[in-house]
């Protein structure tokens, strides 16, 4: 029986930063973005919108009257969450409005977490093939006006629903993890925005991968011969670029050509939207069933990395050819009819933050579905305009 991805949706604020307009701003060669961080957008979260308000506009689009009773459980990947105690998953189950007989968690390891809910729900599934799992990763990606990290933050949603025989990506059983406790980027409770050591989490992201890469191909037998594509955790899309570099000389000339035309279907949407943290990985992938050529049988690596830190190199089977048309239309379409805000615009909506009292949000800017309208005794108000 195959276990893995049947279906997979992603969703984003709809306004962004052209990353021209941020490099001029900042005084940089937009070249530096464009090519050397390789990221021409930049998604932008108002204050009415939060991982929950996200998931719920990504988790609608997979979710009908034809599977809503099989779900058994919610597994919520995120580092943006919005209650000390209380999961994200909980609000998104009624926003959706599914069954009470259902598990509804949170997971954090930085952007590790729909990873871990992803192999989770794989497990559950082998053991429960009746039953669906609902997989998110959801986030908001801050890390302050004119700091380094700046040209990589962004925000988005992925929903994804694990299931048997599924539609998308069969997963493979084998898969190579390992965590490490190590400060490359971090968030400490008192702060919206993360701390980061940049140069070193890149090269900790790289000893990860080299290290999980090698010892899936020991357990599996398997070698990059074997790939038809590599796709990786984005936090920028240059950073997925160096990690397949680091292992394109065992391909041989062919293979490497073909890896790097995948590689380059697999950051379309990542480079317009920037870091979704836990949903960046798939995001990816979703970009890669759009937009390349691959059948159905072909294997896929993917490499998941959340600092602090965690990794995971796995893979899957297609069980379509590809590409998906009718996906690639509805994000593309989303993509390109998002508002584009002028730098100080975009300035002005990163400052905004909830206040600790109740508040009355103004609504009337964002165009999405779901909405945080504001907080009334401690509580997020939430609004399904659908
Ligand atoms: N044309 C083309 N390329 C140019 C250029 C130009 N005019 N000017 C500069 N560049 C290139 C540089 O050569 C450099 O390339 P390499 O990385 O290949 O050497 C690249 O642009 C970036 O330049 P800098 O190194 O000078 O950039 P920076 O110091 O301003 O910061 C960063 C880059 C460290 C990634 C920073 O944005 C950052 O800290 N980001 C957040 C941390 C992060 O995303 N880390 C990734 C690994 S951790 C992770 O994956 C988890 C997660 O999601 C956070």
């Amino acid at each position: 029986m195959k276990i893995g991805i049947d279906r997979l949706a992603f969703s984003s604020p709809a306004m962004y930063v052209d990353l021209t307009d941020l490099a001029h701003a900042r005084d940089e060669d937009p070249n530096k973005y464009l090519i050397g961080i390789g990221q021409s957008q930049q998604a932008v979260v108002p204050i009415t919108q939060d991982v929950v308000t996200m998931a719920a506009e990504a988790a609608s689009q997979i979710i009908d009257d034809s599977n809503r009773d099989q779900i058994a459980m919610i597994l919520f990947g995120t580092e943006s969450g919005i209650d000390h105690s209380k999961s994200a998953a909980i609000y998104l189950k009624r926003l959706l409005g599914l069954p009470d007989q259902l598990r509804a968690i949170e997971l954090k390891q930085a952007c590790y977490g729909a990873t871990a809910g992803l192999q989770m729900a794989k497990d559950y599934v082998t053991l429960h093939p009746e039953k669906q799992v609902l997989v998110i990763g959801a986030d908001i990606a801050r890390y302050g006006i004119k700091t380094p990290g700046e040209v990589t933050q962004g925000g988005g949603a992925v929903a994804m629903l694990v299931s048997a025989e599924p539609r998308l990506l069969a997963l493979d059983d084998v898969t190579s993890f390992r965590s490490e406790d190590i400060m490359d980027f971090w968030r400490p409770l008192y702060r919206t925005e993360a701390l980061v050591d940049g140069r070193y989490s890149e090269n900790i992201y790289i000893d990860f991968f080299k290290a999980v890469f090698a010892d899936y191909c020991q357990q599996s037998q398997r070698t990059i011969a074997d790939f038809k594509a590599l796709t990786f955790h984005l936090p920028f899309t240059k950073m997925g670029l160096k990690a397949l570099r680091a292992v394109l000389p065992q391909a041989d000339e062919a293979q490497q050509t073909e890896l790097l035309t995948q590689f380059e279907a697999s950051r379309v949407y990542n480079r317009k939207v920037g870091n979704l943290y836990t949903g960046s990985l798939y995001l990816s992938l979703r970009s890669l069933f759009d937009n390349s050529d691959l059948q159905a049988g072909d294997r896929i690596g993917l490499f998941s990395y959340g600092s602090g830190a965690e990794g995971e190199f796995f893979s899957g089977t297609l069980t379509q050819a590809l590409p998906d048309v009718a996906s690639k239309a509805r994000i593309e379409t989303a993509l390109t009819q998002r508002q584009r805000l002028s730098v100080a615009e975009y300035e002005q909506i990163f400052a905004e933050t909830l206040p600790a009292h109740d508040i009355l949000l103004d609504t009337s800017r964002d165009t999405s579905r779901f909405v945080l309208t504001g907080i009334k005794h401690d509580q997020r108000q939430y609004v399904d305009r659908g």
